[in-house]
């Protein structure tokens, strides 16, 4: 298809991927649903979920994009058209927007905790607790939070209409393995804290008894979400990928980035929170009690906390226009929009579509209480994309048919010699995990 861009080299596309994958859903998202999750077993469960069902699905989506040339509507139209597919082609848009929607509210957290340390707010924080009271203050107070919002949607957009994509991501090769050393930093700070130890212990030891439904639903779409996979991401990116590329090998290196990520920022936060005193079960807001008071903690915290806030946005941003990418791709290729259009409505629907997740952290008291925020990224997020991951499976699997797949592998050359065990994974253990999932949430429910 003319016009549509292309990824120049495979490093471009591992960049754009891993730049996807990388974002709040390491490291913001991943230790708190730890905390929330039972710790260790919660560990385990997003491992397993990310080898078994996040490789061999990123995969597929990746080679059904690459096949078609479109957008997940696209391509399950051009390749079925039945009405199933074009619901599974629908359901990845509105996660698209849905998602945009509520990560841009987290994200504009970051950019105003970077106002806040920059302009000195935390240097004088003497506890968890007093971050703790700044920040239930600051995410209540409405006007700030969709401000906040409004910025990260406005900078998503911009990025997108101004063709900068590739430079952000270029840039991001130079800052990501910056933002590891911080990282890594952080997490030796917080390991050797007097009282980590609990914290570790609650990170490292598996629990058994803490298995549950909800844990369960909580880990896989963790994997899935911090993959990217499930709403047509990695589909739509592949979609401007060359023949010549190794998919396979791209999505292990892809997995490998955001497993390592998720797990040192554990180490950065959970430690933390014993030695804090704080509870792991706190939720969105843990790293954003926690790791002002850890920066608090550090020799050169100021600058250390500036530069690592400003890092998570560049890291945010590569995730937010892959997120935004998904609905833009359809309504260009699908309905005809200019990318401008696309670009401007969607982001705009998606600010409005994300304030009660904003106001839900205190600005209105009914969002509060319902606990709004922890529902749409259940649903758009956990449960949508584990819908959309087992349709893939299932349709690369069993109904486009994994010879197919493995041709397209194979296209340019690259012998894909763990096909066989891509195709397992595919048609059995992928969905029948999947379902197992929602089978025990079903009989919680039911309980
Ligand atoms: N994986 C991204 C993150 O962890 C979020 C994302 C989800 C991006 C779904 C694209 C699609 O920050």
């Amino acid at each position: 298809m003319a016009g549509r861009g292309a990824f120049s080299s495979k490093i471009g596309f591992i960049l754009a991927g891993a730049g996807s994958a990388i974002g709040l859903g390491a490291i913001w998202r991943f230790p708190y649903m730890t905390g929330q999750n039972g710790g260790a077993v919660f560990v385990l469960v997003f491992l397993a979920c990310c080898f078994l069902i996040g490789v061999p699905v990123m995969i597929a989506e990746i080679t059904l994009g690459r096949h078609t040339q479109r957008n997940p509507v696209g391509t399950f139209n051009l390749l079925h058209g039945g009405p199933l597919w074009k619901a599974v082609g629908a359901l990845c848009v509105l996660s698209g927007f849905m998602i945009f929607s509520w990560y841009s509210v987290i994200a504009g957290w970051v950019v105003g905790y970077l106002w806040e340390t920059a302009r000195g707010t935390f240097n004088t924080v003497q506890s968890a607790e007093h971050v703790g009271e700044f920040f239930a203050a600051y995410v209540s107070h409405a006007p700030t939070v969709l401000f906040l919002h409004f910025v990260i949607i406005a900078a998503t957009a911009g990025i997108v209409l101004r063709g900068v994509k590739e430079g952000i991501e270029a840039l991001s090769k130079w800052l990501m393995p910056v933002l590891f050393v911080l990282l890594i930093l952080l997490a030796i700070r917080a390991v050797t804290l007097p009282g980590a130890g609990a914290g570790l212990e609650f990170y490292l030891k598996p629990d058994f008894s803490k298995f549950s439904a909800k844990m369960l639903l909580a880990a896989m779409g963790q994997a899935l979400f911090s993959l990217s996979i499930g709403m047509g991401t990695m589909l739509t990116y592949g979609s401007y990928l060359s023949k010549k590329e190794d998919i396979p090998g791209a999505a292990a290196w892809i997995t490998f980035f955001e497993i390592l990520i998720s797990l040192i920022a554990g180490f950065a936060v959970l430690p933390a929170v014993s030695a804090m005193g704080q509870s792991f079960t706190d939720g969105p807001r843990l790293i954003f009690v926690v790791l002002p008071s850890i920066f608090a903690l550090m020799p050169g915290g100021y600058l250390f906390g500036v530069g690592f806030y400003v890092l998570v946005i560049i890291a945010v941003l590569t995730s937010t226009v892959s997120i935004l990418e998904v609905p833009v791709a359809y309504l260009v290729d699908e309905r005809r929009w200019s990318r401008r259009s696309a670009t401007l409505m969607v982001s705009a629907v998606s600010f409005v579509l994300g304030i009660p997740a904003g106001l839900s952290f205190g600005a209105n008291d009914f969002l509060t209480r319902m606990d709004f925020f922890t529902i749409v990224s259940t649903a758009f997020g956990d449960i949508s994309l584990s819908i959309g991951c087992l349709f893939v499976a299932l349709f690369l699997g069993w109904v486009w048919g994994v010879r197919k797949g493995v041709a397209e592998i194979e296209a340019g050359g690259t012998r894909f010699r763990l096909a066989p065990l891509w195709s397992f994974l595919l048609r059995y253990v992928a969905p029948i995990s999947i379902l197992i999932v929602f089978a025990n949430v079903i009989i919680a429910l039911l309980r």
